[in-house]
């Protein structure tokens, strides 16, 4: 029975032990992007807030390797403009491109130099290389955002929570020198200090710039860059249904049909 007892008692640890270790974080609040549901879509005025923020703010550490500029005027992205199906015509890509100062090799003696951007250069590194970004950041990488909100559970609600999230440790808990509390990351203590604060962007469209305003358009930029067609998916997926109702129909008339004058 002891025996019987005891092993249940360890199964139920094994099982819970990681529910336990996992709800450690604060779960991320519910956001109602305008992406989600079936018909959803990219807010393209918040996708260019977000843009703003990062570009602002988070570039300064963390690195989009996988962007380029021009990305920013693909269909459903912060600046596409119908006009300019070539995304490399797009003028705020071209401007935004511009801006970026680029590494490259002089074409006739070899040197390095820099040299503006074009919409075809990826998001330049904030950092050569990721000792550089280490030795930047107290001994902590910045990690990439490019797949970022596909590659934390909770995706851009997580990441709003988080960027939003920084308070004081409950006391009794020690924040060692270059951690920061933050009860949504696992573990309570992260190295990235709090980014935003209020007004740090100025938003052009006259949105009030809160943190929460920041955190979630941010979130939302960094969703469509993981994901830039999924809007196309959706009405691809609408139309497939379209379809298959309307298929559905046409089999059911000529079954009708086939079997009129037999009897069943
Ligand atoms: C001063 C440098 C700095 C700035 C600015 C900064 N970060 Fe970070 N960020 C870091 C560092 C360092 C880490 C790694 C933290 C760790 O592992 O403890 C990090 C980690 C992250 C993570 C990963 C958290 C996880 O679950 O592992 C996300 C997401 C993130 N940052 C988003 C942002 C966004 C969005 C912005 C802009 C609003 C931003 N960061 C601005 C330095 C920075």
């Amino acid at each position: 029975m002891l025996r019987k007892v005891s092993l249940l008692a360890a199964a139920l640890v094994l099982v819970a032990g990681p529910a336990f270790a996992a709800s450690e974080a604060k779960k991320p609040a519910d956001i109602a992007f305008s992406y989600e549901g079936p018909f959803g879509a990219y807010d393209q005025a918040q996708l260019q807030r977000g843009y703003k923020v990062y570009r602002e703010v988070c570039a300064a550490c963390h690195s989009m390797n996988m962007l380029s500029f021009r990305n920013l005027a693909d269909r459903g992205g912060p600046f596409y403009d119908p006009k300019y199906k070539n995304a490399n015509d797009n003028p705020y890509a071209k401007a935004i491109a511009a801006e970026a100062q680029i590494d490259d090799l002089d074409s006739e003696t070899g040197d390095p130099i820099k040299r503006a951007g074009t919409p075809a250069d990826r998001f330049p590194a904030p950092y050569p290389n990721a000792i550089a970004a280490k030795a930047g950041n107290g001994g902590a990488l910045p990690p990439d955002l490019s797949l970022m909100a596909k590659a934390r559970s909770g995706g851009p609600e997580y990441i709003a929570a988080l960027l939003a999230g920084y308070k004081d440790a409950p006391a009794g808990t020690a924040v060692p020198p270059g951690l920061n509390y933050n009860p949504y990351f696992p573990g309570g203590l992260i190295a990235m200090a709090a980014p935003l604060a209020p007004d740090k962007v100025t938003f052009d469209d006259g949105t009030k710039s809160t943190v929460k305003q920041q955190a979630t358009d941010v979130a939302a930029f960094l969703m469509w860059a993981a994901e830039p067609k999924l809007e196309e998916r959706k009405q691809m997926g609408a139309g497939v249904l379209v379809f298959l109702v309307l298929f559905s129909g046409l089999l059911y008339a000529s079954y009708r049909r086939v079997w009129r004058n037999e009897s069943h």
